[in-house]
This record gives structure tokens, sequence and C-alpha cells, in this order.
């Protein structure tokens, strides 16, 4: 029931860019894909999956639902839909993509719809993406901490989202770090690039370990298959008590994903 630690993202990557992204992804080792009904990516990510030749229980494959489909009428046949498009009869994981703006549908309501779904077979694990402490406290309380299998949330060395992250590991709950490179900002940061220097790495492969050293599941996107190829390498870097140090001074509560209908965050 594991989630593979170090996935592929594929947010903004459409038509044949992510049919190679995830081709070349896969070719170099990932087996963990990260998808979402929102990303209108679904159909490409099933091409490539149906053409690789890897037998599908070597692959995990997460979608996540959209807030327009998160009623107990309709949670479900979005989930079938995406099934249809990716070519599964499964999922690995299926993720509640964000809080129900307003709170419109109660997160007892889609928690246990995903349920309903985990039960008829059409996805393995059940987890939610940007919940706050108190949003992840209501899902657990609907069914239980250990149903849920990650909380998807933005982290990086300048969103290091400390209350979340205590939150859930008291919780027992795993977090996924989502733009774990800061879209590219990574690459730039004078202490990463040192760090990365001393390893005779990459920041990218830095800031991927780091967030790896804390158990977290991480799911960078790329379309370059040299930059797919590096990233994986993150699995084979161990940083320092030193490194984390200084890593942790980069903290700036600089999150990137704040929609208008994004929840009230953890500060
Ligand atoms: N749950 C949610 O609400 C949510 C929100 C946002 C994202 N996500 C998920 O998280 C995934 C990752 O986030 P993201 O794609 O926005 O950002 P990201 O993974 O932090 O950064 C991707 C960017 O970094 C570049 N990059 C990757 N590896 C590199 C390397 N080794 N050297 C230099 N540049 C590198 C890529 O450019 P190149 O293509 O040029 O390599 C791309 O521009 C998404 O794809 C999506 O699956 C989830």
């Amino acid at each position: 029931m594991h989630i593979p630690p170090l996935g592929l993202g594929t947010f903004r990557l459409q038509g044949q860019q992510v049919i190679e992204s995830v081709s070349n992804g896969l070719a170099a080792g990932y087996r963990h894909i990260d998808t979402a009904q929102i990303y209108g990516n679904e159909a490409d990510i099933g091409t490539a999956i149906a053409e690789c030749g890897i037998a599908r229980s070597e692959l995990f494959v997460t979608t996540k639902i959209w807030t327009d489909n998160m009623a107990a009428g309709k949670l479900i046949g979005s989930l079938e839909e995406s099934l249809q498009k990716l070519g599964l009869e499964q999922v690995d994981l299926t993720l509640l993509h964000w809080p129900s703006p307003g709170n419109a549908v109660p997160v007892a309501e889609s928690m246990n719809a995903l349920m309903e779904a985990r039960e008829r077979g059409l996805t393995r694990l059940i987890g939610i993406s940007n919940f706050t402490v108190a949003q992840m406290r209501e899902a657990a309380a609907a069914v239980g901490a250990a149903s849920i299998a990650t909380n998807q949330v933005e982290i990086h060395p300048f969103l290091q989202n400390r209350k979340l992250v205590d939150a859930a590991r008291e919780m027992g709950i795993h977090l996924t770090a989502y733009m774990p490179l800061a879209y590219g900002k990574v690459m730039q940061d004078p202490v990463m690039l040192d760090i990365a220097a001393r390893h005779g790495a990459t920041p990218a492969q830095v800031a991927l370990a780091w967030l790896l050293q804390q158990g977290h599941a991480v799911i960078p996107s790329s379309t370059k298959s040299a930059n797919l190829q590096a990233n994986l390498k993150a699995l084979d870097l161990r940083l320092t008590e030193n490194d984390i140090a200084r890593i942790r001074t980069l903290d700036s509560n600089a999150r990137i994903a704040n929609p208008d209908f994004a929840p009230d965050w953890d500060a």
C-alpha cells in the first residue's frame, strides 16, 4: 500500500509533451505518476501508460477529483470517467484536489464517497490535497486517519509548512510535497547552489533529498529527459545536519499555488 517516494508530476503538460515526459520518465525508472482531472491530460497519460510495456502492477497512478465533482452524487461518476481516460480499471490513489471551496460540499460527504470508490475497487488508496491542519483533522474524523494515504501539499525550501508537517506527523498522516522545486526557484538560490556544489549534486537533487529525508513523497515535473533522470538520483543523496540547518533558514512562507478559492492556510 506504499506510495513510491519519488513520482512524476504532470501539471501544465498536455498532448505530445506529457506523453513524452511520462514515457521518458517511465523509461528512466519512475513508477509513480501524478495527474488530476483538471490537468486535462489523463487521456494522454493513458496513451503513455498503454505504450510503455511496464506491468500495471509496477505502476502507481494518482488522480485528483476536481472541486466540481466532490458531491456524493458526482464523485464516483467522475472517477469512472478518469479511469476511462487513463485506460485503467483502478487508480492507485485518488485525492480530493482541494478542500471544497466555501465548504460547499462537507468534507465528510466527499471522504465517504472516496471510501465507497475504494470499496468498489475504483481506487486502491484515497487521500486529500491542499488540506489545512483543521481540514485534515475533519477528514480524519470522517473516515479515520489510517484511511488517508497522504495529504498532497506545497512544500519546498521557501515554504516549509512546518505547522502542517508537525500536525501530520502527530496524526500519522503521510505527506506528498508538490512543487518540490518551487517551480524552478531552487535552482537559482545561492544556499541551494552551495549545498549542491559540496555534494557534486544539483540544487534540484538537494531539494528533493531534503524532502525525502523527512519521509515525504515528492513529485517533481520536467519536460526534459536529462532533468527527469537527474532528479531520480536524489534518492541516492544524503544531506548532512548542517545542510538541513542551512535549508531551514530559507523558509519565507513563499507560497506559489494560491488560487482565490484556497483555504485559510496555516501560517
Ligand atoms: N495538488 C495540487 O494542488 C498541486 C499543485 C501544483 C502541482 N502539483 C503537482 O506537483 C507537480 C510538481 O509541481 P510543478 O510541476 O508545478 O513544479 P516543480 O516540479 O517544482 O518544478 C518544475 C519546473 O522545474 C524545472 N525542472 C525540473 N527538474 C529540473 C532540473 N533538474 N534542473 C532544472 N530545472 C528543472 C522544470 O523545467 P523543465 O521542464 O525545463 O525541466 C519545470 O519548469 C505538478 O506537476 C503536479 O503533478 C499538485
